[in-house]
C-alpha cells in the first residue's frame, strides 16, 4: 500500500466528505473498460482507475508524484500510466517506474502514489480508504445479498447533488416511502401513520415500524461490516412476477462535501425459471419504474438546503436519522483524536 494523504481533517470535514478507514463503493465496473482511464472524485479526493491488459483493475490517487498533475490526463501504457506533463511513468501499485527525461532519477523505484486496496463485487468497484494511522484495510464482510448464489440483483448507479449525510439519512427514513413514493407501483400500500423502534443487531441496527411489515418500506437494517450499507425490503404487486418482495442493498459514497454517488442493488431471492422471469421483467418493465422512484429521492434531496439540519424539528420517525448522525459524529471525532499520535510516531 502506498503512502496515504497527509492533510489532517477536522471532524466536520470527515462527516462532510466521508469517514476514513472503511471500504466504499467507488463506481460501476463497467465504467472502467480495458484500455480506458477513468477519473473519479471520492471522499473529496481525485482518483484514477485503469485496467491492466489481463483485466486486473488498478486505482491510484490521481496525482502525479512529480508535480501533482492529473495522471488521468496521461497515457495508458498497459500496466502503467504515463503523466502527460513530463512523462513520468507510474505502475498500478503507485511506483515510479520511469522518469524518461532524467533516466536514473532517484524517484525511480519509489512507491509515491497512494493505491488503495480494491475489489470488484456485483458489478461495482469497492476500495478501502484509510487515513495515515490505518493504511492497511479493515476486514470486509460483503453485503450478503450481493454474494448469495440464491439472489439475483441489478445495480442502479447515480450521482446526486446532495451531501453524503442527506443521502445516507434518506435510507434510514422508511416513512418517506408512504408519502414521497406513494404514487409508485410498489409503495402505495400500508398506513401513513406508524411508530418506529431501533433494534440492535451484531452488525448494526434495524430501524423498523412496530405496527406494520410487508406492506410498504417498513424496515431498514443499517450494517457496518467494513463497509457501510443498508438492506431493506419493499413489496411488489403481483404484476411484478414471482419471487415475493424485492430487496435493496444501498451504499452511499461521498464524492465531495456537496455530492454523493449512490449504489442500489435491487435483488430478489429467486432461482430457476423465477430468476429468468425476474431478470426479464426487470429489464423490460420494472427498471424504468425504479428509476422514477429514485428520481423522486434525487429531486427531494437536491432541493434541500445544505444547512437543512441546522434548523429542523425532529419527531419519533427520525430516530434512525439521529442514531446514524451520532454514530458518524463519534467515529469522525475518534479519527481526529487519533491524529496527534501520528506526529509523535
Ligand atoms: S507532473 Fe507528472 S511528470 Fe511532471
Ligand atoms: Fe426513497
Amino acid at each position: 500500500m502506498g503512502p496515504m494523504v497527509k492533510k489532517q481533517l477536522s471532524a466536520d470535514e470527515i462527516v462532510a466528505t466521508g469517514l476514513r478507514n472503511q471500504w466504499y463503493a467507488i463506481c460501476p465496473s463497467s465504467q472502467v473498460p480495458k484500455g480506458s482511464i477513468h477519473r473519479v472524485r471520492r471522499l473529496g479526493m481525485d482518483w484514477v482507475l485503469f485496467r491492466e491488459p489481463n483485466g486486473r483493475l488498478r486505482m491510484l490517487e490521481d496525482r502525479c508524484p512529480h508535480r501533482g498533475a492529473a495522471l488521468s490526463l496521461g497515457q495508458h501504457l498497459g500496466t502503467k500510466l504515463a503523466c502527460a506533463y513530463h512523462g513520468v511513468q507510474v505502475d498500478g501499485e503507485g511506483m515510479v517506474v520511469s522518469v524518461p527525461g532524467l533516466p536514473g532519477c532517484n524517484l525511480e523505484g519509489k512507491r509515491l502514489v497512494p493505491s488503495p486496496p480494491i475489489k470488484e463485487v456485483a458489478g461495482a468497484v469497492l476500495a478501502y480508504i484509510g487515513d495515515d494511522a490505518h493504511p492497511e484495510p479493515e476486514p470486509l464482510t460483503l453485503p450478503d445479498p450481493l454474494v448469495d448464489e440464491g439472489v439475483s440483483s441489478f445495480l442502479c448507479y447515480a450521482e446526486w447533488d446532495t451531501p453524503w449525510r442527506y443521502a445516507m439519512e434518506n435510507l434510514l427514513d422508511p416513512m418517506h416511502g408512504a408519502f414521497l413514493h406513494r404514487e409508485s407501483h410498489s409503495m402505495f400500500g400500508g398506513g401513513t401513520q406508524a411508530r418506529f423502534r431501533i433494534r440492535e443487531t451484531e452488525r448494526g441496527f434495524f430501524f423498523e415500524k412496530t405496527d406494520q411489515r410487508g406492506l410498504n418500506f417498513d424496515w431498514v437494517e443499517f450494517c457496518r461490516t467494513g463497509i457501510d450499507w443498508v438492506d431493506l425490503e419493499i413489496p411488489y404487486p403481483p404484476t411484478a412476477g414471482p419471487g415475493g418482495p424485492f430487496g435493496i442493498v444501498g451504499i452511499g459514497t461521498p464524492i465531495d462535501a456537496e455530492r454523493t454517488a449512490v449504489f442500489f442493488w435491487r435483488y430478489r431471492r429467486v432461482s430457476g425459471w423465477q430468476r429468468d422471469t425476474w431478470r426479464f421483467l426487470y429489464r423490460t418493465k420494472l427498471e424504468a419504474r425504479h428509476w422514477q422512484v429514485l428520481e423522486q429521492d434525487r429531486v427531494m434531496l437536491e432541493a434541500m438546503p445544505h444547512d437543512a439540519d441546522q434548523a429542523e424539528n425532529l419527531y419519533q420517525h427520525d430516530l434512525g436519522v439521529v442514531r446514524l448522525r451520532r454514530l458518524y459524529r463519534n467515529l469522525a471525532e475518534e479519527q481526529v483524536a487519533l491524529a496527534p499520535e501520528l506526529a509523535a510516531v
